[in-house]
Order: structure tokens, then C-alpha cells, then sequence
């Protein structure tokens, strides 16, 4: 049996923590998409934590973590976060598995990342400059490297093969990062990366859910940052809905169970592209601060926002959520009123469906529906009946519109900090 966990937004739910709370029910936790662009961020022994790579069951000593086919790694990064996971977990890479079909990032992507970016001038997408794109790019255009070549005899040929093809791509843009000195990192990293477990992902995983296992898919990114249904180029390169689970490590859909949604109680997005509820004002520069909206792998100042339910209703839809949980709920306090977007205005007509031109029609407004806030602190109820009326109003409505249960509440970045709702 697996169940999935996504973001339901533009990334940075609080993924991380829920993972890292929900991990004690599970023996496996798995990535399945995305790579080092992830930030997840978790607080062990009150020391903060951020895994990019890593799945976010690694603090816990009964859990089994996979790296999966799905996933594009930088060993640089990994070898990186293995030095800060360890001195946590000293048995860590008993516990770490890694697909031999997950594809490598190669320092070479990310100069192709940045000039791309460079190229696109003010319509850049933001990227993370992590070398995603272009290193999914290569596996969808059959020219990838995988964690399994680097045991083959000929590894080195076909690393230059790549390597040239980029630096031709490249042209006068070699020079735009320093990836010669990433590149004597990358074989360091890449030596360590081969004493790591590599493993036949798919028959890895299926052999466990044969004989009983409980996994948990560990998603990276937001749904609306999905390659096909996000908003559209202002994405990532890979599949963040429950579908991509199945592709991403080997599994067949009838496999799956719960799906666990996860949404802030506010919206965010980092990086270029639309974001209809985005505050402009100072509300939205206090929901930043209050919510320390800044990027856990780039720093990046948040862009922060009412909550959006088209594209949240969009996502639990297009990932058959089965239960949603609000986080940083606690960032709330305080703000009154609150707002929700219900539907949006598009040049007069009223439409909750999530439009296929959001990045070419500035005529997009949302349709707010106004809440009363709370002067409680939130973050000091501990269970449902201590939580302000106000709020659990607000959670009613959002269950209501988004015909989906809310299971928990979180209300602070430490694990414990998690509320029974429904
Ligand atoms: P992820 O990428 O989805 O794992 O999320 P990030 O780690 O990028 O960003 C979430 C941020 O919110 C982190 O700094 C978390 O420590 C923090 N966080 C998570 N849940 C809560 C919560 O309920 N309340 C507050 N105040 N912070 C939270
Ligand atoms: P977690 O897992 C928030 C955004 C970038 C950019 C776009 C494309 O921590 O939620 P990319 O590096 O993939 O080329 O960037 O996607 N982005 C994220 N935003 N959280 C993330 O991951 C993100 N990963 C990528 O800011 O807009
Ligand atoms: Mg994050």
C-alpha cells in the first residue's frame, strides 16, 4: 500500500514537516520527482534541518528511503546533504537507496539553467539555476545520464559526450557559471555516490509493497507548478501530482491509497509566473514576515497571498486528494479580515475553472469571499476545541468548497506541532 503526499500549491506547503511527523506510520519514504530545486525544511532535536535531495523520513531510524527513478540528483548537492544528514544519523546510508534510473545532473546543466534564464530577459521563470530543466530536458530528449552509468566501464566517454554537446549549445555562453570548479566537486561527489546502495528501484519497491510495507511518496514543488497542468511555462520539468508517483517510481495506480494534500493556510510562490490572490501591499509584506516567507534553498523573498480555492480545487482534483492538511496556520493570527478566492472575474464572466491563458490575461481577478480573523494565538492550541471558532469557520468553508476533508491542522514549524481536524 502507498500513499501519497503533494503540495497543493506553488511549492513550500510544509511538506518537509508533515512528512517528517507522518513518517512514524510508514516504513518506506520515497521522492519521486523533482531534485535539488526542493527545499524542505525540518526542525530535529530544535536544530533546523533542509533536505533537497533526501527524503524527509531519513531522521527516522525504522524508515527506509528511496531516491527514485523520477528524481534528477546532483551528487555535489546529495554529497553535500549526506555530510550535514550524518552527524544526526549516523546509520543514514544504511537507510538511503538510490534508483539506477534517476537521472544526474551534470555541472554543464547548470550553465545551460542560467542561460536560458539569462535568455528569457523579464519573462524568466525564476528557476531555482539547480541545472533541473535542462538535466529533464536530456532525459526526455534520450541523451541522459543515470545514476547507474556511473559504474560503467565507459562512464567518462559518455560524460564528455554530454558535456560537449552542452558547451556546443552553450556557444559563446560557456563561461556563464563557473562549472569547471563544480566539475571537480562532481567527481568527488560522484566517487562517494557510488558507494552509496543503488538499486533496482522499481522491483525494490514493488518487492516491499509485496510483502506488506507501508510507503509514503514524498512530493517535491507544488501542483501548480506541474509541467502540464501548472501555470504554464512558469513550472518545473516533472509531474508534482499524484500521477507522477506511478512514473516516478515504478508503482501501478491501484497501489495507491490516501492522498494527502498539503496547503498553507495563505498562499505563496517564489520565482516569475501568475498568481491571482498575490498581495501587493502591506498586508501581503506582513503575511512575509509573518510567515518568514524566504526561499529554503534560494533565500528568495515568498510572494505572499489570500488563499486561492480555483487552483487549490483544480489540484485536489487533478491528484484525487483524499484528505488536506492546512499548515502554518498560526501565521493567521491576527490578520483581519481574511480573504478567500472563490472564483475569478475574467473580462466580466464569473468562472471557477482554472483558465488555460493565466499567463497572457492580465484581466484576471479573483472574487473574494471576506472571513473574520481571530486575536487568539493559535499556536498555542494544542487540540481542535481550543482552536478559535473564527478559524475552524473558515476551515468548514474550505472543506466544503473543496468537497474534501481537512485531517490536520498545523500550527508551528516544530513536529509535534500538528492538530486532529476531521
Ligand atoms: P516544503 O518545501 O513544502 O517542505 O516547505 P519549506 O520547508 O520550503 O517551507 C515551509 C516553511 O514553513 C519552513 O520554514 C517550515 O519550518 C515552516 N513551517 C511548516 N509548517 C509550519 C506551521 O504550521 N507554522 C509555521 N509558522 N511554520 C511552519
Ligand atoms: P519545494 O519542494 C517552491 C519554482 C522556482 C521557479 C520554478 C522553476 O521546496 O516545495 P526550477 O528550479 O524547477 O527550474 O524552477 O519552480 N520552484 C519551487 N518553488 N518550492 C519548490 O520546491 C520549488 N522548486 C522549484 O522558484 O519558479
Ligand atoms: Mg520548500
Amino acid at each position: 500500500m502507498i500513499d501519497v503526499l503533494i503540495g497543493l500549491q506553488w511549492g513550500d506547503e510544509g511538506k518537509g514537516k508533515i512528512v517528517d511527523y507522518l513518517a512514524k506510520e510508514y516504513d518506506i519514504i520515497a521522492r519521486f520527482q523533482g531534485g535539488p530545486n526542493a527545499g524542505h525544511t525540518l526542525y530535529v532535536d530544535g536544530k533546523k534541518v533542509v533536505l533537497h535531495t533526501i527524503p524527509s523520513g531519513i531522521f527516522h531510524k525504522h524508515c527506509e528511503n528511496l531516491i527514485g527513478n523520477g528524481v534528477v540528483i546532483d551528487p555535489v548537492v546529495l554529497s553535500q546533504e549526506i555530510d550535514k544528514v550524518m552527524p544526526f544519523c549516523p546509520d543514514m546510508l544504511s537507510r538511503l537507496f538510490i534508483s539506477h534510473k534517476a537521472h544526474l545532473i551534470i555541472p554543464t546543466h547548470r550553465a545551460l539553467d542560467a542561460a536560458s534564464e539569462a535568455a528569457k530577459g523579464a519573462d524568466k521563470i525564476g528557476s531555482t539555476l539547480k541545472g533541473i530543466g535542462p538535466a529533464y530536458m536530456d532525459k526526455t530528449g534520450r541523451n541522459g545520464l543515470r545514476v547507474g552509468d556511473i559504474l560503467a566501464k565507459d562512464f567518462m566517454d559518455r560524460y564528455n559526450k554530454l558535456k560537449n554537446k552542452h558547451l556546443q549549445m552553450l556557444g559563446e555562453n560557456s563561461n556563464i557559471v563557473d562549472w569547471p570548479q563544480w566539475e571537480v566537486s562532481f567527481f568527488e561527489a560522484v566517487e562517494k555516490l557510488k558507494k552509496l546502495p543503488i538499486v533496482n528501484g522499481e522491483y525494490w519497491i514493488n518487492e516491499r509493497l509485496a510483502a506488506g510495507k507501508k510507503v509514503l511518496a514524498e512530493g517535491a514543488q507544488g501542483s501548480m507548478l506541474d509541467i502540464d497542468f501548472g501555470t504554464y511555462p512558469f513550472v518545473t520539468s516533472s509531474n508534482t501530482i499524484t500521477a507522477g508517483v506511478c512514473s516516478g517510481l515504478g508503482v501501478a495506480p491501484q497501489k495507491i491509497k490516501e492522498v494527502i494534500g498539503i496547503s498553507k493556510a495563505y498562499c505563496t510562490r517564489v520565482g516569475g509566473g501568475p498568481f491571482p490572490t498575490e498581495l501587493h501591499d502591506e498586508t501581503g509584506e506582513a503575511l512575509r514576515k509573518a510567515g518568514n516567507e524566504f526561499g529554503a534553498t534560494t533565500g528568495r523573498p515568498r510572494r505572499c497571498g489570500w488563499m486561492d480555492l480555483v487552483a487549490l480545487k483544480y489540484a485536489t482534483m487533478l491528484s484525487g486528494v483524499t484528505q488536506v492538511i492546512i499548515t502554518k496556520a498560526d501565521v493567521l493570527d491576527g490578520f483581519n479580515p481574511l480573504q478567500v478566492a472563490v472564483a475569478y472575474n475574467i473580462d466580466g464572466a464569473e468562472t471557477e475553472y482554472f483558465p488555460f491563458d493565466i499567463c497572457d490575461n492580465n484581466d484576471i481577478v479573483p472574487v473574494l469571499k471576506t472571513f473574520e480573523g481571530w486575536s487568539d494565538s493559535l499556536g498555542d492550541a494544542v487540540t481542535k476545541d481550543q482552536l478559535p471558532v473564527t478559524f475552524t469557520n473558515y476551515c468548514d468553508f474550505l472543506q466544503k468548497y473543496l468537497g474534501v476533508r481537512i485531517s490536520y491542522i498545523s500550527n508551528g514549524p516544530d513536529r509535534e506541532k500538528l492538530i486532529a481536524f476531521n
